[in-house]
């Protein structure tokens, strides 16, 4: 596996990922992406709004802005409790987050713990870069400010959102009245989100500036029922419990239904999206064995959460987080009637009383870091090509087909069929060198299919994974790339293969 500093010099190199503004030196914890990242990023975002807002009847989408009204932020908390705890070398004056250095140097989880705390542990510590001594750790607030209007006072004062869901219960009563939700149901949405992190470090796992996919799903508290957990009962996943971490234990390979006979999870309803967040992965490509959940330990887990998980990835740097997700409880709701007055309440007609919904579960993804988890499934440095070769899934990668004129007095016939493949796919056309270099140079890009243009009647269809070639007639070409590419055709059965 490679090096983060090695898959950042990747990701630049070859126009995925660059750091912002780099003429004028970069500025620590933001990042651009370049043409294919881009594409990319717009596969992985599209394909989770697919697969959890628009194939589902229980789910509906919001786009709330990024700076709202800032009391939100005092209700949900924010304001008095989004901060980290920072401490500084005092021979070489580099700063740390202190949950941080803990974790790396004592091998301990404290995100979240109090300042005490993290005192303590701090006393068990020296810097990391120098040895020398820490000083007094101190709070540090991690919302961006601005300001809103041509004057700046205590009132224009305004925040750049830490997190896309306070959005959706801000607009709860709206969404439910307008899309005519019944629970259980969930609200999703995905955009930038702003945290002033006091060392954004490991290329895009911890930036200043990201996006999220997120979602609150409600149930309600008299019905704790899970219609869809048949979906994936005799599924099996990685999984890391409170307990067996006290323990010092590893994770171990648990089918669903066991998991939930023995009580490792709390409810069904938490169950289930944490084995379909998990399936996601999976369905566009992912190896489970790279994944875990791990179960959020007393000290870490929020005072009003019944139950918290984390999925996480095994990065080069160790199992890392990618989704939290949390059984919230009715406390975002409930500090949201008491902050506005409003009424949030919904109306069981069983039970025939006002309620509360309980948000079961808070799937919430980050949209850089599963970029970087498709990138380290993805990237295999095929010594046999002499290339690195990009194994995305066909859903997930930038540019889908690449077509190829074997030799320039082809060139029209080629530019021929890629201007008809072009209305249906994103293709790139590439006539420079080699056809091999032309094939390295698409494994590096992780195109699924290149297709050649030569002087005899048909094509060849190069299959990026096997290297193994087919061969078809024009006239079939769009209906096999469509098969192909939907996974719907075996590429050996799709046409004749090249010996
Ligand atoms: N609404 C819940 C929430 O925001 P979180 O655990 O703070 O929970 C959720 O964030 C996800 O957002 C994380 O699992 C991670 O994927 C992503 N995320 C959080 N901070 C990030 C950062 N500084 N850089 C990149 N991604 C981040």
């Amino acid at each position: 596996m490679v090096n983060i500093e090695e898959m950042a010099v990747f990701c630049k190199k070859k126009g995925f990922v660059y750091p912002s503004g780099e003429i004028y030196g970069g500025l620590n914890g933001f990042f651009d992406y370049g043409p294919l990242g881009v594409e990319l990023k717009k596969n992985i975002k599209s394909n989770w709004w697919k697969s959890h807002v628009q194939q589902r009847d229980d789910v509906a989408g919001i786009d709330g802005s990024i700076v709202t009204n800032p009391k939100t932020w005092v209700a949900s908390g924010h304001v008095e409790n989004f901060i980290d705890v920072m401490v500084s070398c005092t021979k070489c004056n580099v700063r740390f987050r202190a949950d941080q250095l803990i974790e790396e140097v004592l091998d301990i989880s404290i995100e979240g713990a109090p300042l005490e705390e993290i005192q303590k542990q701090l006393a068990k510590v020296k810097c990391t870069k120098c040895k020398g001594d820490l000083g007094e750790a101190a709070a540090f607030h991690t919302m961006f400010e601005t300001n809103v209007g041509p004057v700046k006072t205590k009132k224009s004062l305004a925040y750049l959102r830490p997190e896309t869901a306070q959005l959706i219960f801000n607009n709860f009563k709206l969404v439910v009245d307008n899309a005519r939700l019944k629970l259980p149901f969930g609200i999703a949405q995905m955009g930038k989100a702003f945290r002033n992190e006091i060392s954004p470090r490991n290329f895009l796992f911890r930036c200043r500036e990201f996006e999220q996919m997120e979602m609150e799903y409600f149930i309600n508290p008299n019905d704790k029922k899970c219609p869809y957990l048949a979906e994936v009962k005799t599924d099996s996943f990685q999984v890391l419990t409170a307990t067996m971490q006290k323990k010092k234990q590893k994770e171990k390979m648990m089918k669903l239904s066991d998991a939930l006979k023995k009580k490792v999870f709390k409810s069904e309803w938490h169950a289930y999206w944490l084995a379909t967040e998990m399936n996601w992965f999976v369905s566009l490509g992912c190896n489970s064995k790279n994944f875990r959940l791990r179960q959020h330990t007393p000290d870490e887990k929020a005072h009003y959460s019944e139950d918290c998980w984390d999925l996480e990835y095994k990065f080069p740097w160790g199992y890392k987080e990618i989704q939290g997700i949390a059984d919230r409880g009715t406390f975002d709701l409930d500090q949201h009637i008491k902050h506005s007055k409003k009424n949030l309440t919904l109306f069981d007609e069983v039970a025939k009383k006002k309620i509360v919904p309980v948000v079961i579960a808070e799937p919430s993804l980050g949209v850089d870091r599963s970029f970087l988890v498709f990138m380290y499934e993805a990237y295999n440095d095929d010594k046999k090509r002499g290339n690195v070769v990009l194994n995305l899934h066909p859903k997930l990668a930038p540019v889908k087909v690449g077509v190829f004129p074997l030799v320039n007095k082809v060139g029209d016939k080629a530019m021929k069929v890629y201007a008809d493949l072009k209305k249906e796919f994103v293709c790139a056309y590439d006539k420079g060198g080699s056809v091999g270099r032309r094939y390295a140079r698409a494994d590096e890009q992780g195109v699924p299919y290149c297709v050649t243009v030569d002087f005899d009647s048909g094509v060849t269809i190069r299959d990026r994974d096997s290297t193994k070639q087919i061969r078809v007639g024009e006239s079939e070409l769009l209906e096999v790339l469509r098969g192909l590419l939907a996974g719907s055709l075996k590429f050996e059965k799709a046409g004749k293969l090249v010996k």
